[in-house]
């Protein structure tokens, strides 16, 4: 099947003091999604921001919240970022003991399921549970902060990913997280991504919305 090309801006990088303005500008924007990192300084060594901010993005946003838990426990929350407004909401492989029930929690509250992979996490990790996801997010750098550089082996590991959903005959789209520019986002929808998500480089532009479009027709 042929990629999708979705992109997924990460407001991890926006102007927090203008969230509003942040949204609208992506609302009208060809993003297909909007991607919020949820970091709880435990899973990984930095907080970002919780459920206020996703409730208030989903009362402006006209497109569907993509929710990246980056968290240990997400079973106790999944319920409360649901209210909160995901869509799509995706955990860390690393943080969860019983991810098959997770993944199931996530999809019986209607919400789409994701599941991550930090760097080290091999593919073959997700294959028992390739039929039951929508998503397989390959981190692409170590997940915590925005603007960091891409990991140049995370291009093997979306082929294997791509490889294992034909094989499988799985529905689950390919996202990429980390590291993400104009300068490599080819050679990353080629190698087999669906959803590119961007942060540093969208909010660091001069013309954000333009520079999703470049993203989107690369
Ligand atoms: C990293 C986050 C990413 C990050 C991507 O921990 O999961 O979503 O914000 O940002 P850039 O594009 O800045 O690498
Ligand atoms: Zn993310």
């Amino acid at each position: 099947m042929m990629s999708r090309k979705f992109v997924s801006p990460s407001i991890l990088s926006a102007d927090f003091g203008n969230l509003q303005k942040e949204i609208d500008m992506l609302n009208n924007s060809c993003a297909d999604w909007i991607h919020l990192d949820i970091m709880d300084g435990v899973f990984v060594p930095n907080i970002s921001f919780g459920l206020p901010i996703v409730k208030a993005v989903s009362k402006l946003s006209v497109k569907p919240l993509d929710v990246h838990l980056m968290i240990v426990n997400p079973e106790k929350y999944i319920e409360k970022f649901c209210r909160a407004g995901a869509a799509v909401l995706t955990v860390q492989y690393e943080a969860c003991a019983h991810l098959h029930g997770i993944i199931q929690q996530i999809k019986s509250l209607g919400m789409k399921a994701g599941v991550s992979l930090n760097p080290h996490t091999p593919v073959s990790s997700v294959e028992n549970i390739i039929n039951d996801i929508d998503l397989l997010l390959i981190m692409s750098v170590n997940p915590g902060f925005g603007g960091q550089k891409f990991i140049p082996k995370s291009l093997d590991k979306i082929r294997q990913a791509r490889e294992l959903i034909t094989r499988t005959d799985s529905a689950a789209l390919v996202e990429v997280d980390g590291g993400i520019y104009i300068e490599n986002a080819g050679e990353i929808y080629t190698a087999g991504a669906d959803v590119l998500v961007s942060g540093n480089a969208i909010f660091s532009a001069a013309n954000p919305k333009e520079y999703i479009e470049k993203l989107k027709h690369i």
